[in-house]
């Protein structure tokens, strides 16, 4: 039986753009009506609801406990790829790498999504560092990216700006059923970690501090009060010198006082 859902309304948009900035801190602008209404209407057709307001009490129920986190999955937007902004990464490599001494060289990529900015850190610190000690924590809002991220499985036409030498040297080819996609190698898998950081909370106790955090493409979804709120938890967890990397695409333009743009889209922590 086809089940015909109700045209998302008003009210109904509200409670979800509600929800997700209490929790994420993302801001929905009302044009993103119908993509909250198409991104959810699988979730409707799978309950076998009609109304958008049906499937938000649904979701917030205690008798569906995983439902929140499925929703919240579904409604995050998690474009990313490998090498994106490249000039970040040769500024990683000249001006960081190069030059680091230390017991343990530790970055963060803070809004992960599927792990293509944390691997493509992670080879590059193999190409610099290689042996000596390092590590790479990806974390996100999403569980679904986390998980991709920890297998760390692509499809081989994500590649646009990956250099063929790294991918032979990092990544495995898929054969016979696993065509056209590629592992990440268990060298550089083994030296990353992935889990759930929700940017909104106090961070995890046992996070530590980053000698680098990249927090990039994230901040375009908060409004400027969050953007401060969240910079400054990010950059507590950041040593003092150490490197924070946003998008270029972003600013933090009066949001804090205690990281110094040294380039646009590069800051250092007094
Ligand atoms: C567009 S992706 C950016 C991925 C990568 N940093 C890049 O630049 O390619 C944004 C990610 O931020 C995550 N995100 C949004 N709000 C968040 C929050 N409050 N806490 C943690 N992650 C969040 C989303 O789930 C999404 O995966």
């Amino acid at each position: 039986m086809i089940i015909s859902i109700s045209p998302i309304t008003t009210k109904e948009f509200e409670l979800f753009k509600n929800l997700i900035y209490d929790y994420a801190g993302i801001s929905l602008a009302a044009e993103k009506k119908v993509m909250v209404a198409s991104r959810l209407a699988k979730r409707l057709t799978y309950f076998g609801l009609t109304e958008y307001g049906q499937y938000f009490h649904l979701a917030i129920s205690a008798n569906y406990p995983d439902e929140f986190q499925m929703m919240v999955n579904i409604l995050t937007t998690n474009e990313t790829y490998f090498f994106r902004e490249p000039k970040h990464f040769e500024f990683f490599r000249d001006n960081i790498l190069k030059s680091w001494r230390g017991d343990k060289f530790r970055v963060w990529s803070a809004a992960s999504s599927t792990g293509e900015e944390a691997y493509t850190l992670a080879m590059v610190m193999a190409e610099n560092l290689g042996m000596r000690k390092w590590e790479v924590f990806g974390s996100d809002l999403s569980t679904k990216v986390l998980n991709s991220a920890t297998n760390g499985v692509y499809l081989m036409d994500r590649l646009e700006q990956m250099d063929p030498r790294l991918l032979n040297k990092y990544c495995l080819k898929g054969v016979r059923s696993q065509a056209g996609f590629f592992r990440v190698d268990e060298k550089l898998r083994d030296r990353a970690s992935f889990s759930q950081v929700n940017l909104m909370k106090p961070l995890p106790k046992t996070i530590g501090t980053f000698d680098v955090i990249f927090l990039r493409n994230v901040l375009i979804y908060f409004d400027q009060a969050t953007k401060k709120h969240v910079v400054e938890r990010i950059a507590s967890a950041l040593k003092p010198g150490g490197y924070f990397f946003i998008s270029h695409s972003e600013s933090l333009h009066r949001v804090t006082d205690c990281l110094e743009m040294i380039k646009p889209s590069i800051f250092i922590k007094r």
